[in-house]
């Protein structure tokens, strides 16, 4: 395996394949390992992770924190409205704040593209070891949740060897709110790295045909792509046409705050054209995986019946296993931040 050369964690168009294993691999000994109370890892023995949030969340930040603490770290918890941002303090102070009580690794999630570059740029200038964790900023990017979502599928596909391979050749459409998902730019990164085909669904106003193109160069900044033959990226404006021969679905939450954009004109016909339901899902010839990054709007995206549908061995809603694969998948990243210095080798080595 390479050595894991990322410090920061911005983006996954700078991942290569085997940066991809090298997550996959971690986060299925994660997931196997019995964690909880006493039994906690001691990785991350007197390393302080900081969650600074500027934006709500429920699974993302939660999962974070629980990661850490599985790992030994200190959490500190950073929430906008009870914060000294209300007072007047720059984002960047404020992070300056973490960053002098001692964090090591700031998780940041902001509306605003680029915040957490942003802010592990301003550290690299000013010589501060610590690291910044995309959660999630604006339009942009989301890595952790293209992991999860990974993992989730390669698991699916081959639950023994959860890895990049398992994903080779198969067909993952994703419908909805592509234009305004960092959810879905993060999964076009990663599926394609790991040689799937990915089909983009939705209406004309939220997926523009340009989207065929988005993984065709490098994002700006960036001037090689680290993976050399990736997966296409297809578009269609037609579910029904679009679902036979699908492998998996993962569908998007639909921001409402969109039909006041005048984006869309109501609900009920985005369901009865892009709404999931059982019925609906035959047409993929087979039975396959539906996935949601939540939160959910229940009957819009899907069907209450679709998304209850989760028993362990048959269900066809894999939401609450991406939900438990957060964990793993987040406890894999910053250990990987956190042994930066060493190699990915060394790091998977001392996990057993
Ligand atoms: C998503 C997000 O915040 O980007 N949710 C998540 O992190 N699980 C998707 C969304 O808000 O629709």
């Amino acid at each position: 395996m390479s050595r894991w050369t990322h410090r920061h964690i911005l983006d996954l168009a700078a991942f290569s394949r085997e940066d991809y294993a090298a997550v996959l691999e971690l986060a299925h000994r994660f997931r196997s390992m019995p964690v909880t109370g006493a039994r906690k890892l001691p990785a991350l023995q007197g390393r302080l992770v900081a969650t600074l949030f500027f934006e709500p969340s429920t699974r993302t930040r939660s999962s974070f924190e629980l990661a850490a603490r599985r790992l030994s770290a200190d959490v500190s918890s950073f929430s906008p409205g009870s914060s000294s941002l209300s007072k007047g303090e720059s984002l960047l102070d404020t992070a300056r704040t973490y960053v002098a009580m001692g964090a090591d690794v700031l998780v940041v999630r902001h509306q605003c593209t680029s915040v957490p570059q942003q802010l592990a740029e301003a550290l690299e200038a000013s010589g501060e070891r610590t690291v910044v964790l995309n959660g999630g900023d604006g339009l942009h990017s989301h890595p952790s949740q293209g992991l999860l979502d990974l993992y989730t599928l390669a698991h699916h596909f081959d639950p023994l060897h959860p890895l990049p391979e398992a994903l080779r050749g198969k067909r993952i459409l994703i419908v909805g709110d592509i234009l305004h998902s960092r959810v879905a730019r993060s999964n076009l990164w990663a599926l394609t790295a790991c040689g799937a085909d990915v089909v983009l669904c939705g209406p004309p106003s939220l997926l523009p045909s340009a989207f065929a193109g988005f993984v065709d160069a490098p994002p700006p900044g960036q001037s090689v792509d680290p993976v050399p033959d990736r997966g296409s990226v297809t578009v269609s404006h037609r579910l029904d046409e679009a679902l036979p021969g699908a492998d998996a679905v993962m569908t998007l939450r639909l921001q409402k705050e969109r039909m006041s954009q005048h984006l869309l004109t109501d609900l009920d016909r985005y369901h009865r054209d892009y709404g999931l339901n059982h019925a609906r899902l035959e047409r993929c010839g087979k039975p396959v995986p539906v996935l949601h990054p939540g939160p959910v709007n229940r009957g819009v995206e899907m069907t209450g019946a679709l998304l209850d549908d989760t028993g362990r061995h048959s269900g066809r809603c894999l939401v609450e296993e991406q939900v438990r694969h957060g964990i793993p998948i987040r406890m894999a990243l910053l250990y990987l931040m956190a042994a930066a210095e060493s190699s990915a080798d060394a790091a998977l080595a001392s996990v057993g």
